[in-house]
């Protein structure tokens, strides 16, 4: 991961060293923020965002769960992600936009104290999960489970919610392994500490629902959605832990982790401890979406060079459409 010369902040594009906020932030000390995870691929058209609208989308919906007022509308933060990388000059990038509240008020409600902050952050960043994405991941199903559905709401995505993402992860690789798999409240599989899960048995895909204390995750729904294109039979189930142990394939899904397969769960191999024919049949799917191999049939990137600067309300997308359209709701997968 490396910086890059530019960070929107506020409405402004200023450069990275300029883009900062003081120590009495209130999402410093509450985790009052809510974010999305993006990603522009480098794709024949030029560099373009996959699902820009639905990750603004996510963004808004999960702000109105914590009563944030973005104080932007859909359109001109997907107008601003597109501006960023065209500030950066990047040909591919992992995007970060973040609501927070900001300084002002260290009431833990402080609602009209903290003023609203919004900034989007271009990385570059590779593989999430490094070479495990290529080999297949080693997991632990963690003794940390995934909150209650009545404490913290899983569908939003708030900086608060990864304390918990966090246990999971730091206690996976303190004990040698890629990533941890969490349970849900109720003992059943949840998802991965930033990842939704996936199992593949008798030739059937099953993935836990989004009530299971899941994020609704974007590539989750990609992946169902591209499964049905494959013809590939998809259930939405309750899935016990040892689905996993019995599972043919067993893959991770998320816009950083994107598609990896995974190997090992708890030191038991699955399969054939190499990625299966159903797993290489979604990634070959999913990442010929930015070769130009798969076809975007469902109107997924959002080119950034498309936009005329100062008209950033038309036309990104490959196939004319506006990225503030079509929105999916939330639960993006149900
Ligand atoms: C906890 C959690 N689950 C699932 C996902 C996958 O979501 P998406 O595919 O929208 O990136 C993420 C990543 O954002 C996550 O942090």
């Amino acid at each position: 991961m490396s910086n890059t010369p530019f960070v929107w902040h506020n409405g402004r594009i200023k450069p990275w060293a300029e883009a900062n906020v003081h120590v009495s932030t209130h999402a410093l000390h509450y985790g009052s923020s809510v974010f999305e995870g993006e990603r522009v691929y480098a794709t024949p058209h030029g560099p373009a965002y996959f699902r820009l609208a639905d990750h603004t989308r996510r963004l808004f919906e999960s702000a109105r769960v914590y009563e944030i007022d973005v104080g932007y509308s859909e359109d001109e933060i997907n107008a601003a992600c597109l501006e960023l990388i065209r500030a950066n000059a990047m040909a591919s990038a992992y995007v970060r936009p973040i609501v927070f509240r900001g300084a002002g008020g260290l009431g833990v409600l402080a609602k009209d104290d903290a003023p609203v902050e919004v900034a989007l952050i271009a990385l570059n960043w590779g593989a999430y999960l490094g070479e495990a994405a290529e080999r297949g991941a080693d997991v632990c199903v963690s003794s940390w489970h995934r909150p209650a559905p009545n404490t913290l709401p899983s569908w939003a995505k708030a900086g608060g919610n990864y304390l918990n993402s966090q246990l999971i992860g730091l206690e996976a690789r303190r004990n040698g392994y890629d990533e941890g798999i969490a349970l849900g409240h109720n003992g059943l599989l949840s998802e991965g500490a930033g990842e939704n899960l996936f199992v593949v048995k008798h030739g059937r895909l099953l993935t836990p629902p989004s009530s299971a204390g899941i994020l609704a995750g974007i590539t989750r729904d990609s992946v169902i959605t591209l499964a049905a294109d494959l013809g590939i039979t998809m259930e939405e189930r309750e899935l016990p832990r040892e689905a996993l142990y019995s599972a043919d394939e067993v893959f991770m899904t998320g816009t950083a982790a994107e598609i990896t397969p995974v190997r090992s769960v708890d030191r038991k191999p699955i399969g054939k401890s190499a990625p299966g024919p159903i797993t290489k049949a979604l990634q070959q799917a999913f990442f010929g979406l930015f070769d130009g191999r798969t076809e975007d049939r469902h109107r997924w990137l959002s080119v950034v060079d498309a936009v005329v600067p100062d008209r950033a309300d038309q036309t990104p997308a490959i196939h004319g459409r506006a990225p503030h359209q079509q929105p999916v709701p939330m639960e993006a997968s149900a």
